[in-house]
């Protein structure tokens, strides 16, 4: 089974990922749990790059070619081996974020990222896709104070444009992608997760 979480920064992904992967650990499987970008020797390199706030003349190509190459390496490296070793395989972000971040956020062309993420993925796509929805004004709350990295200093524009990204992936792959309400306690969003999983 391959899972993944997507929404914008802030909205508590990375909180499920832990809670979903106890609870498969506690039915008696296994499970691998990594985050994008990074994960392996060669993604995280390339996440500092893309997280490194003076960096900014990365361009557009090269931004969405950097997420797709981090992710490349991190399909090779762990997540293909892993789903052969019948492992469960949770990924805190996955190819959504660059539709949303890269394509709906910074207005590239959606067709052109949609052929350089299968291309990095080699089409091992997930079978499910939790996104937690949280508004912007959430998102900044909870990121108050932190010391923000290259991406989550984008404007609120950026973020909007971001979060209805994500609202429409989630209309055009209705089967895949399930929309959470991200202002439910932690609890309330784990158990909604654990039902729509059970459902199937
Ligand atoms: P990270 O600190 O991992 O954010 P979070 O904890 O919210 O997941 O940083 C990843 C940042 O990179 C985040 O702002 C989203 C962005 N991103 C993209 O723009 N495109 C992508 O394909 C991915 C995977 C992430």
């Amino acid at each position: 089974m391959f899972i993944t979480f997507e929404g914008i920064d802030g909205c508590g992904k990375t909180t499920q990922v832990k809670l979903l992967k106890s609870y498969f650990e506690t039915k008696g499987f296994e499970v691998i749990s990594v985050r994008e970008p990074g994960s392996t020797k060669i993604s995280e390199q390339i996440r500092s790059i893309l997280l490194n706030s003076k960096n900014t003349d990365i361009g557009l190509e090269s931004e969405a070619l950097l997420f797709s190459s981090a992710r490349a390496q991190i399909v090779k490296e762990v997540i293909i081996p892993s789903l052969n070793d019948k492992k469960i395989v949770i990924c805190d972000r996955f190819i959504d974020s660059t539709l949303a971040y890269q394509g709906y956020g910074r207005g590239m062309d959606l067709k052109k990222l949609d052929v350089i993420s299968s291309f990095a993925i080699k089409d091992n796509y997930p079978e499910y896709t939790f996104f937690i929805d949280i508004s912007i004004e959430e998102s900044k709350k909870r990121l108050n104070n932190a010391s923000l990295d290259r991406m989550e200093s984008a404007g609120n524009d950026f973020f909007t444009r971001v979060r209805n990204g994500f609202i429409e992936l989630t209309k055009v792959n209705p089967n895949r992608i399930h929309l959470i309400d991200g202002k439910l306690s932690v609890r309330m969003i784990h158990s909604r997760i654990i039902n729509i999983i059970n459902r199937k």
